[in-house]
């Protein structure tokens, strides 16, 4: 360091010097030749020609000076400094221009990765965070600034994690637990790039998981609802072909084989009209139905079903009009009488069930059934629309049920834009009501 201020410091004097020399050597011969003393004219020329290059010299650091400080204003500088003032200002301002457009570009690039529900988390060649996305920080539990530089495995310690990043083979992606109190799943994939460098992205896959349960849940209690019945007249077959029975004995069993092929039926009927509802498009709201006749048709099943052990009530509260409900009937028949054979099924007799239309003041109705029976527990009520999902399951397939009644319901109504509401108290009964909005009711 000393070395070259010194050697720097040499350099300026000997230049200055040298200057001095071809001042005065012009000096002297321009003086002498119009007859100025040789003394005098080596002096005055040496100090003119030290004055000029000192005054170009401070020119020089003025634009120094300016270079050190860049974003000072540009100084204003005669003559050639002048100029190479202005082609460095220039060339700076096409870097920082070329610089801006990069960044906006950066900036750009990073945005789309933000906008992707798919996390990105970049680590160097030790593993260690460079980059965290915003989706990536909420599926690994990260802070996108605090964390970065970090060794990744001292902030993700799940051991399937850990694993997976550590064996180096990344041909498959590796199914991880959220950050705790999320309750959920990410599916993790990393791979190489660059010199050594590990990009991983994540995925919320919650709810693909979840389906995946609720298919799997589905089969086995559909497999387990049909097995049932299935062992039951298997066995009644053994025994028509082993036992020789009396013609009595023979019309039982035959009776019992009977009610068990009937109970397969119905679960493979509801089965039906579930898949068909949730497959088909949303109905149309131009096909109407007048209410009176979809209230006669739930009064005889109902009186079918109930065969005079309860007092049936149905009303139509309508101010004399006409009502009519737009969407498919079928569909509207299936939803509102299985809330009506759920009220007679889990009424016993004697107890009451009114089933009654409402047309509401702001537009709209309300179709509702509301039983005198045994009534439901507060924290079951959420769970009924499930499917199969039973309060008592030897009294809902006592009484022919398949526990796929409500989860119908619950699909029709939303289908046609309605909502369903269940009150109940336990012993004294329920209030199963439908919502239908003001655009699928007409009264005129
Ligand atoms: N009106 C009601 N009163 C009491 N419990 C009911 C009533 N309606 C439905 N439930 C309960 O809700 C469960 C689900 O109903 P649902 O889906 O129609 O199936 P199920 O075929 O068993 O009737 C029933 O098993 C029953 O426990
Ligand atoms: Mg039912």
């Amino acid at each position: 360091m000393v070395d070259t201020t010194n050697s720097w410091l040499l350099s300026r004097v000997s230049a200055r010097l040298i200057t001095a020399l071809l001042g005065g050597g012009l000096g002297w011969w321009f003086g002498t030749h119009i007859g100025y003393p040789a003394t005098t004219s080596v002096f005055v020329g040496a100090a003119a020609v030290l004055s000029l290059t000192v005054f170009d010299t401070l020119k020089g650091y003025k634009l120094l000076d300016w270079l050190r400080t860049p974003e000072a204003e540009t100084p204003n500088l005669p003559g050639l400094w002048g100029e190479v003032g202005h082609r460095i200002y220039r060339v700076l301002r096409n870097k920082d221009m070329q610089l801006a457009e990069e960044q906006r570009r950066l900036q750009q690039f990073l945005s789309a990765i933000q906008a992707s529900p798919n996390g990105l988390l970049l680590l160097d060649e030790n593993e260690h965070i460079t980059w965290i996305s915003d989706a990536a920080a909420d599926h690994f539990g990260l802070d996108p600034v605090r964390d970065l530089r970090q060794r990744v495995t001292n902030l993700i310690r799940q051991p399937a994690f850990v694993q997976y990043l550590q064996s180096r083979d990344y041909k498959d992606p590796v199914k991880c637990l959220m950050p705790r109190g999320m309750q959920g799943f990410i599916s993790v994939q990393a791979r190489r790039y660059g010199d050594g460098q590990t990009l991983i992205l994540s995925q919320d896959i919650t709810e693909r998981e979840r389906a995946d349960n609720m298919r799997r849940d589905f089969v086995a209690n559909v497999s387990h609802e049909i097995r049932t019945p299935l062992t039951v007249l298997s066995g009644f077959i053994e025994t028509l072909a082993s036992l020789p029975l009396t013609e009595v004995e023979r019309t039982k069993v035959i009776g019992l084989m009977s009610q068990q092929a009937d109970r397969m039926q119905t679960l493979v009927a509801d089965l039906l009209t579930l898949a068909q509802i949730e497959g088909s498009p949303r109905p149309a709201s131009d096909r109407w139905t007048p209410i009176a006749s979809l209230m006669r048709r739930l009064q005889v099943d109902a009186e079918g079903l109930s065969r005079g052990r309860h007092p049936l009530t149905f009303t139509i509260d309508s101010q004399g009009r006409e009502v009519e409900l737009a969407g498919v009937e079928s569909e509207w028949i299936s939803a509102m009488g299985n809330l009506v054979s759920n009220a007679i099924r889990y009424t016993p007799d004697g107890g009451s069930v009114d089933v009654r239309w409402a047309c509401l003041p702001e537009g709209g109705g309300e179709f509702s059934v509301r039983d005198g029976g045994i009534g439901i527990e507060a924290e079951h009520i959420p769970r009924l629309t499930e499917r199969f999902y039973r309060v008592d399951s030897s009294r809902s397939r006592g009484t022919g049920g398949t526990g796929l009644g409500l989860s119908i319901v619950k699909h029709v109504v939303q289908r046609h834009g309605g909502e369903m509401r269940i009150t109940s108290e336990p012993g004294r009964g329920s209030t199963f009501s439908i919502q239908v909005p003001a655009a699928r009711v007409k009264a005129h």
